[in-house]
């Protein structure tokens, strides 16, 4: 895969900080300090393990935070603007149209009661104030039906969601998502919990989109072939903060952070022959994360440095950028 070179950001977004408080007050620093930025036309892959933060990222680029949670700190600089300070009525503008969020598969994304026609069209009638009755809306569902190659067009679009299948949900929710001709898409584990088959085609038609309408795209993902296929650039996440990131190339075969590294010899696809291990020690907690480098209690390469102070942000060029103060004595990743 080609990384693009005409390089404009498209969005970046800048120490974000989004923490939840519970009703003991007790704070989960859910998302603490998350920097990274996006170039136009391209994928950038997030990689976090189940509970990461993920989602919370998903939405909090679009302001969509849920209480308990809330946005602290930071900044998401799309074109130039701060959306984390743009007026409600400026985000509504974007969201679902320049910006389209597919959410992560959730049973009742759909409303039961509404056919396909609705479901399809609404980010459509929501910026247009077209009414679901209009013939026009019937054919624009139609027509962006057919884009995502659902076979029976007419008829899926009289459908209710409780007839669709896995694959046909999931198509019907990026022809929705890509209804009003977006220019970023957050598309959010867009392929979980759904089977090889019907996911590899999902793969397929997510590829296929990207290049037809040059989409930038946020893919969120806790499965590397997922990201290893669409991404050209990956950002993992770790404890809150972007521990790595770099193209997808030098993420999957040369990786510089040992929680990256770690992934791949845990990962038994990835993983070189008689060597797969487990990344020792827990998962970081959101409330108490561990002082210095916050990896350091699961990392063989920690020093007394790592345990105390933070470490820097190291940049190794052409955007790979790496969370760690051992840079030099990390070995190379080897996969044989
Ligand atoms: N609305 C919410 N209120 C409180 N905690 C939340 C809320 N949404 C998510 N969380 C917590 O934030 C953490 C990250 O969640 P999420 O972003 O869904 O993880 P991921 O998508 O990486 O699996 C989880 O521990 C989750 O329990
Ligand atoms: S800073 Fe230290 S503990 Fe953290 S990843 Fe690097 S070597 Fe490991
Ligand atoms: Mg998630």
């Amino acid at each position: 895969m080609t990384v693009k070179t005409n390089k404009e950001v498209l969005l970046e977004v800048q120490n974000l900080k989004t923490y939840y408080t519970n009703k003991y007050k007790v704070v989960f620093k859910i998302l603490d300090g998350v920097s990274f930025k996006i170039y136009r036309g391209t994928t950038l892959g997030i990689l976090g393990p189940s509970g990461s933060g993920k989602s919370v990222l998903a939405r909090s680029i679009l302001n969509l935070v849920e209480r308990p949670g809330k946005i602290v700190e930071g900044e998401v600089i799309y074109k130039g603007k701060d959306l984390l300070k743009a007026p409600e009525e400026v985000l509504n503008d974007l969201r679902g149209k320049e910006i389209s969020l597919i959410l992560q598969n959730a049973p009742g994304s759909f409303d039961p009661t509404r056919d396909m026609t609705f479901a399809t069209s609404q980010p459509f009638r929501a910026h247009t104030k077209e009414k679901y009755a209009n013939p026009e809306v019937k054919m624009l569902v139609v027509s962006q039906l057919q884009v995502v190659a659902i076979s029976e067009p007419v008829k899926t679009s009289e459908k209710f969601s409780h007839q669709l299948s896995g694959g046909e949900s999931q198509r019907v929710k990026i022809a929705s998502a890509l209804i009003n001709n977006p220019t970023l898409v957050i598309a959010d584990e867009p392929v979980a919990n759904i089977d090889a088959t019907v996911a590899r085609q999902i793969l397929d038609l997510f590829q296929i989109m990207k290049e037809k309408y040059q989409l930038t795209m946020i893919l969120i993902a806790h499965n590397l072939g997922v990201l290893a296929e669409l991404s050209d650039y990956v950002a993992i996440l770790y404890a809150g903060k972007i521990i790595e990131h770099g193209d997808v190339e030098t993420i999957f075969y040369h990786p510089k952070h040992p929680f990256t590294q770690g992934l791949f010899y845990a990962s038994p696809s990835m993983a070189p022959r008689g060597r797969l291990k487990p990344i020792p020690g827990d998962e970081p907690d959101p409330t108490n994360y561990p002082s210095g480098c916050r990896f350091h209690p699961r990392c063989e390469y920690a020093i007394e440095k790592c345990r105390r102070e933070e470490p820097p942000l190291v940049d190794l060029g052409n955007d790979h950028t790496v969370l760690c103060w051992r840079i030099e004595e990390i070995p190379e990743f080897t996969s044989e």
